[in-house]
């Protein structure tokens, strides 16, 4: 894994950018990017173009020894381009315009704002296309950041009609589909087509869905006309976007078709604060973050470009816009690295490289202070890639045939990560459950998804999430807890591993609950899956927020569910049942129907069984410490503040021997800290 900086050149005087890169190297960080929001600075006015200063800056970077990612700057429009084109901006749910003065104020179905964009990007992938310097580029930033996935423009609608014409060809089948006879909701063409906002109560579902697929696909579609350039005029260069976390607005899985590498943008102390609402955690992991949230993103990630990814930016400090922005756990910037590179990142990169004195972010931290001296970060990135170094030289290496020069680590790497455990997981199917929330108000599907996550975290195994497209043949256990829709080709896939390989399958509530245009499949839910294991849901329920369902068995064991139940017909007896005589927990030739929302504790024992029963090395290490394997290595890590003695907390069951040597790191992990040893 190599490291590296989000870098501005525009923010300070040229005569500072080389004592920057030669800091930056002194740090040990051999990648930055550059350039995601320099427009205004790059065309300061419509077609005077200023690329000079950009292309002093690439030398200077390279020259110090640093790989370059350049980033298109089409997320920040300048002025100009609004005298130009008015109607550019995007339109929030409320008829507002989202006006000039930030970022991301374009619509993605606005087609001229799009062909400028083109110009731009040919412009720049002319001129620097193949500078040596260059290794990747990033397109745009953020899709979908600051609630910019979907717009309710004129450009919007006029493009939607057109969408719903390709996609149902005749207005009677768009009808059909959606059930539009429901409320006399029905068209007589695809002009009268409406957008699904301003209705006096919610809109037809179907109708809401289905502008949420194209929102997807016109962020598909908008970033595939910079690919198609950046392929053609700069050949050989990776070209990646930055995605962030908790973040499912449009199918990333798609849009990664087109990219090279998949990566994120992770701030875990922000997104503990701004996302949860877990007051024992926000207590807990206030500055480290959740354990299983970095985690989660860069499995997810990692199944986005056949395993590629990175981590773009990553927090270094406080940042400015959580609700509380608290200052990182001494430890904890060296330990989200080895995170990363545990999960098998060939590039961790950190916003920002110096604190800016003005603009939107002063208050977010960088690796530098505002004054360019180091801040606190620094020291820690030193000493990670001190270590990342003295890895790489090992004997352990030599033993395992990795003997890759520390500057030439990119590629690979991600490959080395072997998970027995999947989690399908599928963007439309959290779309579908966000649009009617079957666990009721507040209800997170992803929420869901991330403890499922976090229940198998705890016993100690690597997981991959993975695609309802992906191939699942070689896992061992297998969740599929966001596949809403009534997925044929996902049933179909299932049933071919059952007879091959029998792994242990499990399906949660809402799987196959939804036809692909938001009907009840006719058989019921869930749907095809029922070939799976015969189960058919009579009826779904949720329950206010601290209604607790008790389930139980004969043997007095029992487990406590909450939110969202399904009643379920059966000629399966399930393994308990609930007080009112409901059944809970189907199971038949190990696959496996879970029709309630198991609460935490519930899920870790759920988990724990079925990684026995596939046979997996697993123990319960609680929640506080997190373990990965990547090749030869494993990795420990502590969240909480008690000092934990490897030996006892993971033992031989997870590659943790009286002999074992730890390479980095020591055998007893204060809080924030890590280990990293060869597993046997
Ligand atoms: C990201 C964004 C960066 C910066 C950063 C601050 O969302 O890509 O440009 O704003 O957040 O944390």
């Amino acid at each position: 894994m190599r490291t590296g900086v989000c870098y501005y050149p525009e923010h300070w005087p040229e005569e500072r950018w080389a004592t920057d890169a030669a800091h930056m190297r002194r740090l040990g960080l051999s990648v930055v990017r550059i350039g995601e929001f320099a427009w205004s600075r790059l065309e300061e006015r419509d077609g005077s173009l200023s690329l000079d200063w950009l292309e002093r800056a690439m030398n200077i970077l390279h020259d110090a020894g640093l790989s370059i990612v350049l980033g298109t700057p089409t997320a920040t429009p300048p002025r100009w381009m609004l005298d130009k084109y008015p109607d550019m901006l995007a339109v929030d749910a409320q008829g507002r315009r989202r006006d000039f003065g930030s970022r991301r104020h374009y619509c993605f179905s606005h087609e001229p704002y799009i062909d400028e964009c083109r110009r731009i990007v040919s412009i720049l992938a002319e001129r620097f296309g193949e500078h040596p310097g260059l290794i990747a580029w990033q397109t745009d930033n953020e899709y979908g950041c600051h609630s910019t996935s979907i717009s309710y423009s004129a450009q919007a609608l006029a493009a939607f009609r057109g969408w719903c014409a390709d996609r149902y060809t005749d207005i009677r089948q768009l009808n059909l589909a959606w059930g539009n006879v429901f409320w006399s909701m029905e068209y007589d063409s695809f002009e009268q087509i409406g957008l699904p906002v301003g209705t006096v109560t919610e809109s037809n579902p179907s109708h809401q869905l289905a502008y949420w697929r194209f929102s997807s696909a016109q962020i598909r579609r908008f970033n595939r006309a910079q690919v198609e350039i950046l392929r053609k005029l700069s050949p050989g260069r990776d070209i990646l976007h930055n995605y962030m976390g908790n973040f499912v607005e449009f199918d990333h899985h798609e849009l990664s078709r087109d990219l090279d590498i998949a990566t994120w943008d992770n701030y875990p102390l922000g997104f503990l604060t701004r996302d949860s609402d877990d007051a024992e955690d926000q207590k807990l992991f206030l500055r480290t973050g959740h354990p299983d949230s970095s985690a989660f993103h860069h499995d997810l990630y990692r199944g986005c470009c056949n395993g590629r990814w990175w981590v773009m930016e990553q927090q270094p400090g406080p940042v400015n816009w959580a609700p509380y922005n608290p200052s990182p756990a001494s430890g904890m910037v060296r330990l989200w690295g080895w995170e990363a590179f545990a999960h098998g990142a060939e590039v961790m990169s950190y916003f920002r490289w110096r604190q800016a004195p003005f603009g939107q972010e002063q208050t977010h931290t960088g690796v530098l202070l505002p004054n360019g001296d180091d801040d606190v970060a620094a020291a820690e990135i030193a000493v990670l890639n001190r270590e990342l170094d003295e890895l790489a030289s090992l004997p352990a290496n030599a033993l395992t045939g990795n003997t890759v020069h520390p500057d030439d680590r990119i590629g690979g790497h991600a490959s080395t990560v072997q998970s027995s455990v999947a989690i399908v997981f599928s963007y439309a199917g959290i779309a579908m459950q966000d649009i009617q929330p079957p666990g009721g108000s507040g209800y997170s599907s992803l929420d869901f998804c991330q403890r499922l996550y976090g229940a198998c975290r705890q016993w100690g195994v690597n997981v991959d999430i993975v695609s309802p497209q992906a191939a699942l043949d070689h896992y061992r256990l297998i969740l599929v807890c966001t596949s809403t829709e009534d997925d044929a080709p996902l049933v179909e896939k299932l049933e071919a591993v059952r007879r091959e390989q029998q792994p242990i399958i499990a399906l949660f509530p809402g799987t196959g609950s939804r036809s692909s245009e938001y009907r009840i499949p006719d058989e019921l839910p869930p749907g095809q899956f029922a070939r799976l294991i015969p189960v058919r849901i009579v009826r779904s329920e949720s329950l206010p927020l601290r209604t607790v369902l008790t389930a139980s068995d004969a043997t007095g064991r029992y487990l406590n569910c909450a939110r969202w139940r399904e009643h379920v017909n059966s000629p399966i007896e399930p393994r308990m049942r609930f007080s009112d005589g409901w059944g809970f927990h189907y199971e038949q030739e190990r696959i496996h129907y879970i029709n309630a929302i198991p609460d935490d504790p519930a899920l870790r024992s759920l988990a724990g069984e079925w990684l026995q029963q596939a046979g997996l090395p697993c123990r319960d290490i609680g929640p506080l410490v997190r373990t990965q394997r990547i090749g030869p290595y494993r990795l420990a890590f502590n969240f909480g503040t008690q000092r934990v003695d490897l030996d006892k907390h993971l033992g031989p069951r997870l590659d943790f021997h009286h002999d074992t040597q730890v390479l980095i790191g020591s055998r007893t992990l204060d809080h924030a800290q890590v280990a990293v040893w060869v597993v046997r």
